[in-house]
């Protein structure tokens, strides 16, 4: 679709009319994609349910959290931006999809039927999302056992694989033209 999206750039109102800060990614979701072009190999997403919106030095944030066995791990690495995709409910297969399959071995745009848009060189989102945030790593941190003091959330991690944490800076906000 040509010209799908447009985009306003992250102010406070708008992230406040469009966001419940526990049930928009608790309940419902978000995809976290990283890629470079919208190529089958050329980006990855993933479902999260852990994370947060928030304010870090001023700037309107998502913090995520992701477990370097993900393949979508590599793609986060790599790129500088990351987007977060919020998706209609009636669209909530995407999340089973994309949050029980690996971008390893399953083409999840196939699989999930959504289809990658490059919202600005370096930023992947879907034409199908309701909302997607375009984002700039700013911060990371990788999880430490014996940093937790409630100990017993450890029990998350059996195979010792400690979540690496990103703050992210809300750059732009891409929603879809109403349709005519
Ligand atoms: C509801 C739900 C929430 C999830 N939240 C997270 C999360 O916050 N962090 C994480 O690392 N994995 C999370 N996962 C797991 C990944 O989405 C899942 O392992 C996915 O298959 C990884 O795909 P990839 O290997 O293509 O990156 C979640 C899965 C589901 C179903």
């Amino acid at each position: 679709m040509e010209d799908a999206f447009y985009v306003t750039p992250a102010d406070k109102e708008t992230l406040d009319s469009l966001f419940t800060p526990f049930s928009s990614i608790g309940t419902h979701r978000m995809l976290i994609t990283a890629g470079y072009g919208v190529g089958h190999s050329q980006w990855n997403t993933m479902t999260a349910s852990w994370g947060s919106f928030g304010v870090f030095w001023n700037h309107p944030t998502v913090t995520c959290v992701i477990r370097p066995v993900r393949y979508t791990y590599e793609f986060v690495e790599r790129e500088d931006l990351i987007t977060f995709s919020f998706f209609p409910e009636e669209r909530k297969e995407v999340f089973e999809i994309c949050g029980t399959t690996s971008g390893r071995h399953t083409d999840k745009a196939s699989a999930a039927k959504i289809t990658p848009l490059a919202m600005k060189p370096g930023a992947i989102g879907f034409a199908e999302a309701s909302v997607v945030l375009v984002c700039k790593k700013l911060y990371y941190q990788d999880l430490q056992p014996e940093h937790f003091l409630d100990k017993s959330l450890i029990r998350n991690y059996e195979k010792n694989d400690f979540h690496r944490m990103y703050i992210c800076e809300i750059q732009g906000i891409y929603q879809p033209r109403e349709k005519k």
